[in-house]
């Protein structure tokens, strides 16, 4: 855990904060008992609090539950075998610093490692991740899009809102798991639901944790503060 060395001054809030923003994690495995609809209904509704620029509110959600789920489900892993990728925000390794990547490949070996699939087995990598198109048993999944034109700044709100919504899903009991490997189907998802309007950001699987999975248990380390924030006085 990453917390800071230097005693800071505490407020009625700030133990909540510890706890609710540390206390949220990617969860990999789920159990299939629905979310009930009212605590859907509430966590979307604070989710909605987060700041957009001029209070814009880009974002749209798409929930699939039931049978929705199930052809949708269908449909990306149908999408994924048949090569059918659709990308509304490019996606190239290069982006990433070799600073990135190496945190990225200290994340991967924790998560394999723990799936017991070998660094060097690429199939059964793939495997997993094709996989993990089935929401990774999740009986929930919420599709973000960014509407307006789609522009970094209004991505920008739409993280904002992600992460408003793990959030608040943490504080009502929910586990999630954001995915960037659901918006890599992106015309699959608008088929199937139907939509017309905007850009697929991420989808979000969400529902209660198995807790006796191996892979929830994996903890994903943070960079020390130095290495991420300057303070210019
Ligand atoms: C935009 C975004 C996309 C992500 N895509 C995936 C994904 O496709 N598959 C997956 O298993 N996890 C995905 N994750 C989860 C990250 O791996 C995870 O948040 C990170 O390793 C930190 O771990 P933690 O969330 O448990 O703190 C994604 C997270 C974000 C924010």
């Amino acid at each position: 855990m990453n917390r800071p060395s230097f005693p800071a001054a505490e407020t009625e809030l700030s133990g909540h904060a510890e706890k609710l923003i540390r206390g949220r994690h990617a969860t990999r495995a789920f159990r299939p008992e629905p979310v009930p609809e009212d605590t859907m209904r509430a966590v979307f509704a604070l989710a909605g609090a987060a700041p957009s620029n001029s209070n814009a509110q880009p974002w749209r959600a798409e929930v699939v539950s039931g049978a929705a789920r199930e052809r949708l489900a269908d449909a990306l892993v149908a999408a994924h075998t048949e090569q059918r990728a659709s990308v509304d925000f490019p996606y190239s390794e290069d982006m990433y610093t070799p600073v990135h990547q190496a945190r990225r490949a200290a994340f991967g070996a924790g998560l394999y490692g723990a799936l017991g699939i070998g660094p060097d087995d690429h199939a059964a990598r793939a495997a997993y991740d094709a996989e993990s198109l089935r929401f990774y048993g999740a009986p929930h999944a919420a599709f973000l899009f960014v509407t307006g034109d789609g522009g970094p700044r209004l991505a920008a709100d739409v993280g904002a809102y992600m992460q408003t919504l793990l959030l608040a899903m943490t504080a009502y009991g929910v586990e999630s798991c954001p995915q960037g490997l659901l918006s890599f189907y992106a015309d699959t998802v608008r088929a199937e639901l139907g939509v017309t309007e905007g850009k697929l950001l991420v989808g979000v699987s969400f529902g209660y944790a198995d807790e006796s999975a191996p892979v929830n248990h994996v903890t994903a380390e943070r960079a020390g503060l130095a290495s991420t924030t300057a303070f210019h006085a």
